[in-house]
Parts: C-alpha cells; sequence; structure tokens
C-alpha cells in the first residue's frame, strides 16, 4: 500500500509504526507526497520506507493524477491511505481506486466537511467531536464510512487543544481500519461500509449526566 502526505505526516508516522507488528495485514511500499516540502517525506525516509513526490502546483490535475497514477502503478500498489493529503482529486482518480483507497478526517462526519474543522467544531458548540476513517468517493470528505472516533470538547478549549484530542484519537483509529480493509473485513453494502469488528456498545455522552440529572428525571417520573 501507499501513504500519500501534503504535510507534517503524524497519521503517516502512525500508520508506518502500526505496520511494523508481526501479523499487520498491510505492507507499506510507499509515501508519496504532492510538496517536496512536506516533513512527512523525511520521517518516512528515516523510517525506511521508500518515498517519492509527485508535485501538484503548476500543473493541470489530469496531469499531476497521471503521475501519481504511473508511481502507484509501478509499485504495484494495491490500497492508497490518504494522509493529510492536502489535494482535491478528480472524480476519475477516485473511481480508479473506489474501495481502494480510505481517508482520515478529523470531525465526526458528516459533521464539518473541509477545511478547519476544530474551530468550526469550537463555533458550532458541539460537546462531541473526532475524527472519522472512510473510503474515499468523489465529493469532498465524502464516502463510507469505516470507523469514527469521538472525544469530548471541554469548556476551555482553543482550537490547538481540541486538534491535538482529535489528533492522538487519529493515531488510533487509522492503523485499525487501514487493517480492516486489507485484510477483507470491510464490505460494501448499500453505499455503506460493513466492518467484521467489534462494535461499541451503550452510548457517549458529555457533559456526563450525573446523580443530580438522574435524580430530577426520576422526580418528573
Ligand atoms: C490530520 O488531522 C488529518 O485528519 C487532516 O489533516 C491532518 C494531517 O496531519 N486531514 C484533513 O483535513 C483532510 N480533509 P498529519 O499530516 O500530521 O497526519
Amino acid at each position: 500500500m501507499a501513504i500519500l502526505i501534503s504535510g507534517r505526516g503524524s497519521n503517516m508516522a502512525a500508520l508506518i509504526e502500526a505496520a511494523r507488528a508481526p501479523g499487520y495485514p498491510a505492507e507499506i511500499a510507499l509515501v508519496l507526497s504532492n510538496r517536496p516540502d512536506a516533513a512527512g517525506l523525511g520521517l518516512a525516509a528515516a523510517a525506511g520506507v521508500p518515498v517519492a513526490v509527485v508535485e501538484s502546483r503548476g500543473r493541470p490535475r489530469e496531469a499531476f493524477e497521471a503521475g501519481l497514477q504511473a508511481v502507484l502503478e509501478a509499485q504495484r500498489i494495491g490500497i492508497v491511505a490518504l494522509a493529510g493529503f492536502m489535494r482535491l482529486l478528480t472524480e476519475g482518480f477516485v473511481r480508479r481506486w473506489e474501495g481502494r483507497m480510505l481517508n482520515i478526517h478529523p470531525s465526526l462526519l458528516p459533521s464539518f466537511r473541509g477545511l478547519d474543522t476544530h474551530r468550526r467544531a469550537l463555533e458550532a458548540g458541539v460537546r462531541l467531536h473526532g475524527c472519522t476513517v472512510h473510503l474515499v468517493s468523489p465529493g469532498v470528505d465524502e464516502g463510507p464510512i469505516l470507523a469514527q472516533a469521538a472525544v469530548p470538547v471541554l469548556p476551555d478549549d482553543d482550537e490547538a487543544a481540541l486538534a491535538a484530542r482529535v489528533l492522538a484519537q487519529e493515531h488510533r483509529l487509522y492503523p485499525a481500519a487501514l487493517a480492516w480493509l486489507a485484510a477483507g473485513r470491510v464490505r460494501l453494502e448499500g453505499g455503506l461500509a460493513r466492518v467484521e469488528a467489534e462494535a461499541a456498545a451503550g452510548a457517549l455522552a458529555n457533559p456526563l449526566p450525573g446523580p443530580a440529572a438522574l435524580s430530577t428525571q426520576r422526580a418528573q417520573e
């Protein structure tokens, strides 16, 4: 498989680390960046993973994607994981990789597609925020959801604090979701992804309804 990045590469690093474990069902054969200055390239090279750059800047989208496709085919890549890859892909490219291309997005989709998700979550006053791993469909941040992790939004959060809390969960969630796809544990059914994995039962709540809330509820009954 290949990881596509544009920047820092912390999710990439989490995937590389996870894939080192014996029995992990995917081999990371390539890290590819559309920007030559992406910090993640250095991390990947230091970890011994082959790296490549296909520059997107100043090129028509089709020419860029033809270059991308050529590198992926030359390396006989089977699965692509977008990890902070900040370039929109055409419908044609996405269709070629349908069912084989994953993305991680820093929100609980379908809320907050696009950029500045943490700022927008704070502005909206949501009490739970998080991240999503999904198969990539042609729309922006769209496609069958494989897994989500939710974190609380705390009263004193600023964008950086919330981003850090979400990022820690991204680093846990992405390696797991990639492993499910690589191991053939993901089925598509009516446009939704079914994953053979243990599902969390119960509910997440924030703030927690404490004893006072419960006693009020009892009084009303
Ligand atoms: C991550 O938070 C990822 O979810 C987000 O960019 C960051 C990349 O960080 N991706 C998107 O916003 C894509 N829509 P990283 O380079 O350290 O993994």
